[in-house]
């Protein structure tokens, strides 16, 4: 288990309806995470369909209907709670997951592989005169 890292409340999450945060991963690379409301407290899963490299969370919030997270590009749906996708292009596979930690409340990220960089999408962390991710 990694260093738990505060994230946010569960409140929070349920509120919003979803909540978006930026990791760091084993190879230094940055991912997108989501945290979205399930019936055991919240989930983590990183921000990326499985058919396609597709962000659940484009920055508007993750769609989410009868439990079930909503790919935006082809409406495959995943399984809030246990990242299972039983319906469209994607199915059949799971989405990623996040290890979390529920205290009091709040969420913590527990995750060995990854280390919380910043609240919202890889961009949002950005200064507004930095503006690409171009690598080669
Ligand atoms: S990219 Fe998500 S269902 Fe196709």
């Amino acid at each position: 288990m990694g260093r738990p890292t505060l994230l946010t409340s569960v409140d929070r999450v349920r509120e919003e309806g979803s909540w978006l945060f930026t990791v760091r991963d084993r190879h230094d690379a940055t991912e997108e995470a989501i945290l979205v409301p399930c019936a055991e407290g919240v989930e983590g899963w990183i921000n990326r369909c499985t058919h396609e490299p597709q962000r659940l969370d484009t920055g508007r919030g993750v769609t989410i209907r009868d439990g079930e997270v909503v790919c935006p590009r082809h409406g495959s749906h995943f399984d809030a709670c246990s990242g299972a996708c039983a319906d469209g292009p994607a199915r059949d596979t799971e989405l990623v997951g996040v290890e979390l930690a529920v205290r009091h409340g709040d969420v913590f990220l527990i995750d060995d592989g990854l280390t919380f960089e910043h609240e919202g999408g890889i961009d949002d962390g950005e200064s507004p005169s930095s503006s690409s991710h171009i690598s080669f």
